[in-house]
């Protein structure tokens, strides 16, 4: 097949959908590669690396008019218009998005969104919610370490004695466990939360301490449970009780991090403004649902998406682009993703060949032949 690698057009977004190392495969395995010229330039890769694995530097419209584009983000309009209508994409298209799903339908793509992979061991390879949010996770640490005005470890000099940072992680799926044990590595102090039973066990493995919001109900148990590994909304009383314990702890802290994410849903309102007011002056808070909250704001409502504000003289970070900020590594663990989901669509004769009973490539498919495949609430 022909494939194309466009530059990525969204704000900050640095990453490329394809390295040297994963085109080099796809012209081994038979398929010729058009990159368009400069899109691996900000993930480190320049248009040589490329040429120098055999795929040809070309225009976006030579990349977007491809039979397979690999892409990071959705394709907006223009982009869209540059596709050929039989055309096959993927990437990370937003499969909530239902206006997405219909402007991909009407141009007559196959569209496959890898977010909606399911968490099954078969689907690791190709888990790019995974391989991103881990990148996500360590980089809220080194960005938190860089906005702190102290330091992270413990240090006895002649001078006198720092104490170490202590840190409150919110949400200990892949982003949070990751900034757990990169924290760790530090030298700080971590305490985490998370609603899902499963994560209080993985939290201390790591080294921090759990901030236990015990189920009163069997509801509230219940739903904790979450689905296919993900969190549900809790019930109120279960926030109320959690809000309490979090403010508690987060006026002890000198780092939050926030990464609570409920999949199709606003992230849940975990550090309130209130809180914040009463944290410690010079406090960071790294807010990785930014713009995924209420409002538009985060986990913490005075968060303002891809901004460092400073409030109640907390500085409050709401950056939506931490795995770009790593974008050689975020894009070859993203390309090889990538990579390995191509696998279950194409056959050994490079020709393109969609299952129709494979649980992890119908979970993506969003649309085909015109027709919206994923349609959602
Ligand atoms: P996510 O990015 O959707 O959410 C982040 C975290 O926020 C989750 O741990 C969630 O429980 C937590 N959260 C949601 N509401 C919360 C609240 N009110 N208070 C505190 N925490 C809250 O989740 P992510 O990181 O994508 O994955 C979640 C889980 O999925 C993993 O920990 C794991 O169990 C499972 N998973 C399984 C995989 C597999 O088997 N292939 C691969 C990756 C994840």
């Amino acid at each position: 097949m022909r494939i194309g690698v466009p530059l990525e057009t969204q704000a900050y977004e640095t990453r490329v959908a394809a390295t040297p190392e994963t085109v080099k495969k796809f012209i081994t395995s038979g398929h010729t590669v058009v990159i368009q010229s400069g899109a691996g330039t900000a993930s480190s890769q320049p248009d040589s690396a490329y040429e120098a694995v055999g795929a040809k530097i070309g225009s976006a419209s030579d990349a977007l008019g491809a039979e397979l584009v690999l892409k990071v983000r959705a394709p907006n309009s223009n982009e869209l218009a540059q596709m050929q209508n039989n055309a096959v994409l993927l990437g990370m298209l937003d499969p909530f998005d239902n206006a997405n799903n219909a402007a991909m339908a009407a141009k007559g793509i196959t569209a496959f969104a890898l977010e909606a992979a399911p968490r099954t061991t078969r689907a690791q390879s190709l888990d790019v919610l995974s391989s991103q949010a881990n990148i996500a996770g360590y980089k809220a640490v080194m960005v938190a370490a860089n906005e702190y005005q102290r330091f992270m470890p413990m240090l006895m000099t002649a001078a006198g004695t720092v104490k170490a940072a202590r840190i409150l992680i919110l949400g200990a799926g892949v982003a949070g466990l990751q900034a757990i044990a990169t924290a760790k590595r530090l030298g700080a102090v971590i305490e985490a939360s998370d609603v899902r039973p499963a994560a209080k066990e993985q939290i201390e493995s790591l080294g921090a301490k759990f901030v236990d919001v015990p189920y009163e109900t069997d509801e509230e148990r219940e739903i904790a449970k979450g689905v296919g590994g993900y969190a549900r909304p809790m019930p109120a009383s279960w926030m109320q009780r959690q809000a309490a314990l979090v403010a508690e702890r987060a006026k002890q802290a000198d780092i939050v991090i926030a990464t609570a994410l409920i999949p199709g849903r606003k992230a849940p309102t975990l550090l309130h403004a209130e809180t914040v007011q009463q944290m410690k002056p010079g406090s960071v808070v790294v807010d990785l649902a930014a713009g995924k909250g209420e409002n538009g704001a985060g986990n913490c409502p005075l968060t303002e998406t891809d901004k460092v504000v400073i409030k109640h003289g907390v500085k409050l970070v709401g950056y939506t682009n931490l795995a770009s900020m790593v974008s050689a590594d975020a894009s070859a663990l993203y390309a090889r993703n990538l990579m390995d989901f191509m696998k279950l669509i194409i056959n050994p004769e490079a020709q393109l060949a969609i299952p129709t009973d494979d649980d992890i490539v119908t979970a993506c498919l969003m649309c085909q032949s015109g027709q919206v495949i994923r349609q959602n609430a």
